[in-house]
Formats: structure tokens, sequence, C-alpha cells
């Protein structure tokens, strides 16, 4: 035994992170980079991030915090100055007044989600999750010592919660119910028509507590409001945490500042929490962070225009191949199209092609199109594109898709 062999049998995670994985997106986008790698000419669809470049403004505003020597430690949840322009930012956008003592600001909205959720969970605790989701909420909460609650919303309700399946899922034991709107990986939005019944549900449940994850806000389509729970109900307002960041909004995912709105005694417990683990985010994104809320915004409008027009081309391309079909997202860079139409087809290599993983594998080989399949996010079969890239990258992917189903002989 070598002694790499002998440390891998000796090792042994805790049972807390035992039956968990690194994400199936990473998974596939190592994948697909690793063929890239090997000379193959692969599209990658799968990440989730914006493909244009952080704005310059935003990266002077954190060279020149450096200059200033601002390099040291911060206050633990966020400096004044970067809690004031959320407060602001909350004001002027959603119309929401938050003081300084009720906002958060972490390394990420999904340090904002993780700090939550150890705050408040204990063993058994409950979290409903609409389902299709972003696949950290389920692994978050399992983390966190409490039992992810999901509730199936498929294509034909507009991947949507519906306030009867919500009613049916709280229990004694529910303490928080988690919404994402627009939705990674549906870019499926709620409207003020579509929340309200939700919140009258939740009025009559004092102890469960709403997360939104307001993330896409700034990338919603023509025709659509966004608007959010604490704006629409002022008496749930003081049970609701409000997500958001700067990751998706100004292309800064790797600079690592979310934060969120919340009731005060909340806030303070999910400081606790990261006073422990990462004391305070970096000061330098924090300055950028700063300057990215309280500069010049056009560029958001600008930027959803673009998607919008990647949006409506992949849609309707995808809409062009007999056995898939996908619903017109209102917002985030996600389609999330039903392939069921080719569920049991046949490849041209004598393959029977039985679940959306395996469809996505097979177009991964054959058409070098990287995917998520539906089923990394809870719905079968379906399959998510990230349309953060180039139109021409996205036509080229679309044309291989389409070639590539062409030669399926239907089941
Ligand atoms: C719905 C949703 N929430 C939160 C996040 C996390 O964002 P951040 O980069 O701020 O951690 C993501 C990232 O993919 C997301 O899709």
């Amino acid at each position: 035994m070598t002694l790499q062999d002998q440390t891998a049998a000796a090792f042994r995670p805790a049972d807390r992170i035992a039956r968990l994985g690194v994400s199936e997106i990473l998974q596939i986008g190592a994948k697909a980079a690793a063929m890239q790698r090997a000379g193959r000419p692969v599209i990658i669809l799968g990440a989730g991030e914006p493909d244009f470049d952080t704005p310059s403004h935003v990266k002077q505003a954190a060279a020149e915090a450096m200059a200033r020597g601002e390099t040291k430690y911060t206050a633990l949840d966020g400096t004044p100055a970067l809690k004031a322009a959320i407060v602001e930012k909350f004001r002027r956008e959603n119309g929401l007044d938050y003081t300084v003592a009720e906002i958060t600001v972490a390394a990420g909205a999904k340090q904002v989600l993780y700090n939550a959720m150890m705050a408040t969970l204990d063993p058994g605790d409950e979290v409903i999750i609409p389902t299709p989701c972003w696949t950290s909420y389920f692994d978050i909460v399992r983390i966190a010592g409490g039992v992810p609650v999901a509730v199936p919303c498929d294509g034909a309700q507009g991947f949507k919660l519906s306030p009867d399946a919500l009613s049916a899922a709280i229990t004694p034991k529910t303490r928080w119910v988690m919404l994402n709107s627009p939705s990674n990986p549906t870019g499926a939005a709620y409207a003020e028509a579509d929340y309200r019944p939700l919140l009258d549900v939740l009025l009559a449940h004092p102890q469960v507590w709403l997360l939104v994850d307001d993330m896409y806000e700034h990338i919603c389509y023509e025709g659509f409001r966004f608007t959010t729970p604490a704006a629409l109900e002022p008496r749930l307002k003081g049970r609701i945490l409000t997500v958001n960041g700067v990751s998706k909004a100004y292309a800064m995912t790797g600079w690592r500042i979310g934060y969120a709105g919340g009731p005060e005694p909340l806030i303070k417990a999910m400081a606790v929490v990261q006073s422990q683990s990462t004391s305070c985010p970096s000061s330098i994104s924090q300055a950028a962070a700063l300057a990215a809320l309280t500069g010049p915004q056009d560029l958001l409008a600008l930027r959803a225009a673009d998607f919008q027009r990647r949006r409506d081309l992949v849609v309707a391309a995808l809409n062009a191949i007999p056995g898939i079909t996908c619903r017109v997202p209102e917002g985030a860079f996600y389609t999330f199209a039903d392939c069921s139409g080719l569920i049991g087809a046949t490849t041209p290599e004598g393959a029977r092609i039985t679940t959306d993983r395996e469809f996505c594998a097979w177009l991964l080989e054959t058409a070098e199109v990287a995917m998520v399949p539906g089923a990394a996010f809870g719905l079968s079969p379906y399959f998510r594109i990230s349309y953060a890239t180039s139109e021409a990258e996205l036509r080229e992917a679309l044309a291989r898709i389409s070639a590539a189903c062409a030669r399926l002989r239907p089941a």
C-alpha cells in the first residue's frame, strides 16, 4: 500500500458531509474542460456566470482601496459604507426600508444562505424548497443539520410553487421556505400575483420564515415587473430574509460578495456564524461592491437586453427540435427545456437514451456541447442551458444539438 492509499483508507469524513458530493454542474464543467484541453472543440453551456467583464469603474475602485491601505480585516459582516449602500439599494430599487443593523454582507450569497441555515436550523428542522432549484439549497440545509423538503413544481405550472402545495408541505417542523425568482435553473419568475397567495399561506403559519433569493433581480425581461416579498407584505417583513448579491448583476462572481436584509436578531445570529468562519468578507471586494452599487446603473438594462436576445435565440432554436419543448423564461440566463420526447430514442451507435443524464452525456460526447441534466436540479427529464455566452457560440451549439437530435431514432 502506498502512503497515499493508506491515507485514503484512514480518512473518515464527518457524517454531515459523507453523503454529499461536489456539485454535478462543477463535475460536468470539469469534464468538458478536460475534453477541451485534449483538443476537442467543446462548447460549455453549463456555467452559471455572466460572460462579460466586471465594469472598469468597479475594478478601479478596488485598486484605489488597495492603494489607500484598505487591506485589513473589516467589520464582521460588512463595512459601514457598504452596508449604507445596501440600505440605499433596497430603498431605491425595492421600496424596502432596512436599517444598517438589518444588513449583512458575506463572501457571496452562498455564504449568506449558509450563515442563515447554520444560525437557525436544529437537527430535523425542515426547509421547504420548490424544485427544480439551485443545487446548493439542498446541501446547505443538510450540512446545517436540516431536512430539505422538495416540493416538485413542473413545467405545466410554470415551475412555480402553488399555495396548495405550500400549505400541504408545512409541518410543525418547518422553519423556512426558500423561494428564488427569477430562478436558477428555470428562469421562471414570480410576479406579484404569484407571490400574493403564497404570502397569505405564510401569514397563517407564524413559525415559518421565508428566504427569498433575488440573485437574478436585474436579469428580467420585457414586460416582467420584478418584485420581492418583503416589499409586498409588510406584515411578513419581520420573518423574511431578502438575499441578493453583485455576482450576476455586475459580473462579479469571483469577487465573492453577497448580502441580505432581514430582522436584526437573525442578522446578529448569522454574524456569529460568520465570525467563526471567514471573520469578514474581503476588504477589497467590499470596496468594489460599494462602487458597483453606488456607481452608474445603466449597464444593468443593457446587459438584460443582451441576455434577452440570447434567450429568444435559444428558446426558438430549442422549440424547433422535434422532441424538445422549452418554456419562455421571464429572467435569469437559463433555459430549462423538456426533453421527454427524446427519452426512449436510440442513438446511431445503438444505445437507448433512458434519462436526461444519458441525453446530456450523449450530447457532450457526440455534439461536444456541455449542458446540465434536469436531474441535477431535482426534475427530469429536462436539461438546463446557460446562455451567458456569445451569440455566435450559442448558434453553433444549437446547430450541433439539432443535428445530433436529428440522428436519433424515435422510441
Ligand atoms: C439562485 C442562486 N443564488 C445564489 C447564487 C450564489 O451566488 P454568489 O456568487 O453570490 O455566491 C447563485 C449562483 O449560481 C444562484 O444561482
